[in-house]
């Protein structure tokens, strides 16, 4: 296929100063070759993340090499390919992880951190799956182990990546409890398939959780709270539990007593996707590739969709995030 000529710059959102959802600014920036192993993407589409908040607060830099442009996660149509990236044509619809750059017309991805639109998904839908899709596989089911007949308890169950937990581990034969901070998102997350919600404003999630497991507690915990959660999670774990910290949205110091993860024989991890080696991130999306897309083929997971902002309307699609009335995933269209 004949690569259709490319426009030499785009619109893309700049953060000039940190600050509030009004630091994220339409710019005009040149639009990115390919490099070796890279593929240039026609973004049809990209997902927000709660990361994407904290860049824009300054208290999340890129790491090295990534663009300053933030944004995840992307759909769209291959528009130029790199020197050694021949897996993928021009004209061909993918989604990808990305280091950043998101939030523009054009991206340049990996060619190994990109995967296939799966059949019958939009491009919205499709850019709403890496972040969450790489970050639920490597967390609850390469670190937590998580298998058929277990307990997950997933702290925010209403969020892109509970969203995606839920029906994961549901697929896979495990048994969910979540927590939320509203009744309505407890609702949500019962109509996706969870056997248990807790609206955490309400409810002590340890207490119910534990009367949930037979007594016995949560076998995996995926947690993006942190603060006074952890010492409570070491409460609400199994003996032999898997707890796996993505977050810290209530703080990362705590005081623990650290005798349940010794008598409990607890284990306690956690990881982040974005500062992840380029070898590593291509492992997992095959990964995701194997285990992730053929639920999706089969109509066992979806992602949720909660709102679609234009790609200049950035600054309104943090403001929703940050006012947590979403549930599921949020994304800019250009
Ligand atoms: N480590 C990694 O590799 C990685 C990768 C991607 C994302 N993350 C992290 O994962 C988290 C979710 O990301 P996202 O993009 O899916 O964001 P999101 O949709 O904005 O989700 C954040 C969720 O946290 C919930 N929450 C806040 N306080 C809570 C509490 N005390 N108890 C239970 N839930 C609470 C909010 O819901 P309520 O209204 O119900 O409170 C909201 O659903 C973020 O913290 C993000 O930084 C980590």
């Amino acid at each position: 296929m004949t690569a259709p000529a490319l426009p030499t710059t785009m619109t893309a959102i700049a953060i000039p100063e940190p600050g509030r959802p009004e630091a994220l600014v339409p710019v005009e920036r040149p639009v990115p070759a390919p490099g070796p192993g890279q593929i240039l993407v026609k973004i049809e589409a990209a997902g927000v993340n709660r990361p994407d908040i904290m860049q824009r607060k300054g208290l999340y830099p890129p790491p090295p090499g990534a663009p300053d442009i933030p944004g995840l996660e992307i759909a769209g149509t291959v528009a130029a390919v790199g020197e050694g990236a021949g897996q993928w044509k021009v004209g061909e619809t993918v989604c990808a992880l990305v280091s950043g750059g998101g939030y523009a017309q054009y991206g340049l991805a990996e060619a190994g951190h990109a995967l296939p639109i799966p059949e019958g998904l939009s491009a919205a839908e499709a850019a709403a799956l890496p972040e969450t899709a790489f970050t639920v596989w490597h967390n609850v089911f390469e670190r937590g182990g998580l298998t058929a007949g277990e307990v997950l308890l997933v702290h925010g169950g209403a969020s892109g990546i509970g969203t995606t937990a839920i029906q994961l581990a549901k697929a896979l034969g495990a048994r969910v409890i979540v927590t939320c901070g509203s009744d309505d998102k407890c609702a949500a997350c019962l109509k996706l398939g969870a056997d248990r919600a807790i609206n955490y404003n309400t409810a002590d999630f340890v207490a119910e959780t534990k009367a949930f497991a037979g007594g016995r507690g949560a076998d995996v915990i995926l947690d993006m709270i942190g603060g006074d959660y952890i010492e409570r999670n070491f409460e609400a774990a199994a003996p032999d539990g898997r707890i796996v910290q993505i977050a810290f949205q209530n703080g990362f110091k705590a005081t623990v007593d650290f005798r349940r993860l010794m008598l409990k024989r607890l284990t306690y991890t956690g990881s982040t996707l974005r500062s992840r080696t380029d070898t590593f991130k291509s492992a997992l999306a095959q990964a995701v590739a194997g285990h992730v897309w053929p639920l999706i083929a089969a109509g066992k997971l979806r992602p949720v969709m909660d709102s679609r902002f234009p790609l200049c309307e950035a600054a309104a699609a943090h403001a929703r995030m940050e006012g947590s009335g979403h549930i599921g995933k949020i994304v800019l269209v250009p």
